[in-house]
């Protein structure tokens, strides 16, 4: 939401542009975050599935803009505080010093909050655009959706088979 101008919500339509203009922030955020998420990995398959998510979340923007484009306007950045404060947190990890193992499982910790805000944003973002009878944004908004879904999942796959067992003491 911008400083010096109030947003105004009249419609579903307003708010549906204004969850776009919000994911397509929070997106590029992201696609800055998750390099660096992944050179502080130490657990290789969660240094892929971040890699592997980055190149996911590039085309998470493609979709965005397709949809921007769909509805006959320019795509356009509002700055997703939510996404922002999220990063911020997952700084201190980057920065932290510290077993790897340990490191690992917040990053996943991190990567996981992200995940769930994105979840959140898309279930609703997708239901707008149902409701509005934009099945070709619908559609969209429900891959990236899946995608993020399977990503969460895969994090938790990880940090339950490889990464937290060893911070914990229970593997054998
Ligand atoms: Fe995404």
């Amino acid at each position: 939401m911008g400083i010096f101008t109030r947003d105004s919500f009249n419609s579903l339509d307003d708010l549906l542009v204004h969850e776009l203009k919000d994911l397509y922030d929070a997106e590029q955020q992201l696609t800055t975050a998750l390099p660096k998420m992944a050179d502080r990995a130490k657990n290789p398959t969660l240094r892929k599935a971040f890699q592997s998510h980055l190149q996911q979340t590039e085309k998470h923007v493609q979709r965005l803009e397709s949809v921007f484009e769909h509805r006959g306007l320019e795509p356009e950045r509002e700055t997703c505080s939510a996404m922002a404060g999220l990063i911020k947190e997952g700084d201190v990890i980057l920065d932290a010093d510290g077993d790897s193992d340990v490191i690992d499982a917040a990053l996943i910790a991190t990567a996981q909050r992200v995940e769930h805000y994105e979840i959140a944003a898309y279930g609703t973002a997708r239901c707008f655009a149902h409701h509005l009878n934009d099945e070709y944004a619908a559609e969209l908004l429900g891959q990236t959706l899946d995608e993020e879904k399977a990503t969460d999942q895969q994090l938790t796959k990880i940090a339950e088979g490889a990464v937290n067992p060893s911070t914990t003491g229970s593997r054998r």
